[in-house]
């Protein structure tokens, strides 16, 4: 077993004992084991390649997705860990998120990029803001990652929130522009970040100059593009259902290929009525000094949701070009995705639940997953454009 396989697996048994500490200190351990573990992560290349079934595979707006799952934004910020994905089996790697200007993120009561396991609840809460090193310095380095078999390169962009609109603008017109060159294969846009001024995960109070921003980013960049370079975007799974079959409406006919539901929730009550009581101090004192988002199991139920309305919305008024929804949040295990899949989901993506089965499997996390997964039938992608199922 390689050092951070066995690293993981340690931290299975002993993340539940170190949240027995005053949670002042145990997210102090955390925020750091977290950096610590994720750069040891990345570079524990799995010995044996995985091999996905390929009727896993899907194509959706002419690119292949080797299987219908990836890692979520926010695991490789600056654009490291794509050997790792592509070996170890994920259906494409998405970088990011990153902003145009380099950002350090996060720090108060002396915790830098404060980060909170609930492991009991299978959820966790974070307060990073954003960190990373700028969008060009990360489109210099995806343009010179040698692909591995085919595995897709995805990278999530967001608007500078320090910034003044007409700067924040061109800044994220530029990164746009540096990741098109670069050749990824598809833009996740984040509009939902709840760690940093100007992003909100409470959507139904920010509606207009959301709606502002994304069709300004349409006229100068999606209008303008010269190769096929799907761009998806990406709200919160606090996402108010209503506003859902408005926001694809506005969505499609501004030019966006997708959807995304979606980034962690602020909706603490709520979350909280999920996250076992031996845990409720930990999420207690994070919630109340830092807020954060909170991530894994806490959220399935919004994010099913959200994709069921949003499916139902494409279904009754079938967009003209290829449309897909994306399901993030709360997905851990094989029926989580058929169920996405079922649903009218085309593709998913995690961050809990991936580590979840990580510090269980190590480099295996994917084999095990498709181990499981093949004892499904597997939908294919939705196109909504034709309301039926496409092949792969
Ligand atoms: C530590 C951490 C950092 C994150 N950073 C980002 C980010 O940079 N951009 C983004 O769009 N989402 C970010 N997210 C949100 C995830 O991409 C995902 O939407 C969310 O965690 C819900 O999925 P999950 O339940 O599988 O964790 C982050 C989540 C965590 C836990």
């Amino acid at each position: 077993m390689s050092l951070t396989a066995f690293f993981a697996r340690l931290d299975g048994v002993m993340r539940s004992a170190a949240m027995r500490l005053p949670p002042e200190y145990s997210i102090r351990f955390y925020s750091q084991a977290r950096k610590y573990f994720l750069s040891r992560h990345e570079r524990d290349i799995p010995k044996k390649d995985v091999k996905i079934p390929p009727e896993f595979a899907r194509s959706l707006w002419g690119i292949r997705f080797r299987s219908p799952i990836f890692n979520a934004a926010g695991m490789y910020k600056n654009g490291e860990g794509y050997a790792w994905c592509a070996l170890s089996g994920a259906g494409a790697y998405l970088a990011g998120t990153t902003t145009y200007s380099t950002r350090q993120g996060n720090e108060r009561n002396n915790t830098r990029l404060p980060f909170a396991p609930y492991p009991s609840s299978h959820a966790a809460s974070n307060w990073l803001g954003l960190p990373n090193i700028g969008h060009a310095a990360v489109a210099k380095i995806l343009a010179s990652i040698p692909r591995i078999y085919k595995c897709p390169i995805g990278v999530s962009a967001a608007f500078d929130p320090s910034a003044s609109s007409e700067s924040a603008f061109a800044g994220l017109i530029e990164g746009l522009e540096l990741y098109s060159k670069a050749g990824v294969d598809f833009i996740e846009l984040n509009e939902s970040c709840p760690n940093t001024a100007g992003h909100s995960s409470a959507l139904q109070f920010s509606l207009e100059p959301l709606l502002l921003r994304l069709d300004e980013t349409a006229r100068r960049f999606l209008r303008k593009r010269s190769r096929n370079l799907p761009v998806i975007v990406k709200f919160s799974t606090d996402t108010d259902p209503d506003i859902v079959p408005f926001l694809l409406d506005a969505l499609i006919t501004m030019g966006y290929d997708g959807v995304n539901f979606g980034n962690t929730s602020t909706n603490y009550s709520y979350c909280k009525s999920l996250v076992v009581k031996s845990e409720h101090p930990t999420f207690d004192y994070f919630t109340k000094t830092f807020g954060g988002g909170v991530s894994g199991k806490p959220l399935a139920d919004s994010s099913l949701s959200l994709v069921r309305t949003a499916a139902s919305a494409l279904t009754a008024k079938p967009p003209r070009r290829e449309f897909h929804v994306i399901r993030v949040g709360g997905v851990e295990t094989a029926s989580d995705v058929v169920e996405s899949l079922e649903n009218g989901a085309s593709l998913t993506e995690w961050y809990a639940g991936y580590f979840e089965n990580y510090s269980k499997y190590g480099a295996n996390v994917y084999g095990k997953l498709y181990d499981e997964l093949s004892k499904f039938p597997l939908p294919k992608a939705f196109n909504f454009a034709s309301s039926s199922p496409q092949e792969a």
